[in-house]
């Protein structure tokens, strides 16, 4: 029996893949693992259920998503455009450290994470919440809930969930352009 294989195109991190054949029924970390030589998305539960393996989508309108690519088969990625935990930090020169993402940097700063195991699902999560408040800001009372929504469904065994709470809360206040006065501040 041969398997049966199809052919993926896409872009992550900026930078196009493909086409390459791959097995049909592929997951996207394996993908991402195997194929691409991307080891920084975590597998975690492996069914959908911690988040860990979370990737971003970015979408033809101009807005992301998280998506988790445990359970999503690399066919429905075929054609699009992805960032993984690896394209937040911009390349440095030879041995410089990268200068991180806002988001990275919030974490680090907060002592957020300790295995880090969970911490690029957490960065993904952050980035798009950022992003949309980008397009869509909220009025600073909000921010705490928004950031708890955000953030709910990731698991952390090392219990880093208040420290992944504040620096994402800290950094949305700090960032001009996110939130909006409470519209019944005087
Ligand atoms: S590893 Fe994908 S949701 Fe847990
Ligand atoms: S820092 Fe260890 S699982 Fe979150």
């Amino acid at each position: 029996m041969s398997l049966r294989t199809i052919p993926i195109s896409l872009t992550i991190n900026g930078e196009k893949i493909g086409p390459i054949e791959v097995p049909e029924g592929l997951m996207m970390i394996d993908f991402l693992h195997e194929y691409a030589n991307l080891t920084g998305t975590k597998l975690g539960c492996g069914q959908g259920v911690c988040h860990a393996c979370a990737v971003i989508l970015d979408k033809e309108d101009g807005s992301s998503a998280t998506v988790r690519s445990c359970i999503t088969g690399v066919g429905f990625f075929a054609n699009r455009s992805i960032r993984t935990v690896e394209g937040h930090a911009k390349a440095g020169g030879e041995g410089a450290a990268p200068p991180m993402s806002p988001v990275q940097q919030a974490f680090l700063e907060h002592y957020s994470f300790q295995c880090g195991y969970c911490t690029p699902g957490f960065v993904n999560a952050a980035t798009v919440l950022i992003e949309r408040l980008q397009r869509e800001p909220i009025e600073r009372s909000r921010v705490e809930q928004v950031v708890t929504d955000s953030l709910n469904e990731h698991i952390c065994r090392c219990t880093g969930y208040v420290r992944y709470h504040s620096a994402v809360r800290d950094l949305i206040l700090a960032t001009p352009g996110l939130t909006r006065e409470n519209a019944d501040a005087s």
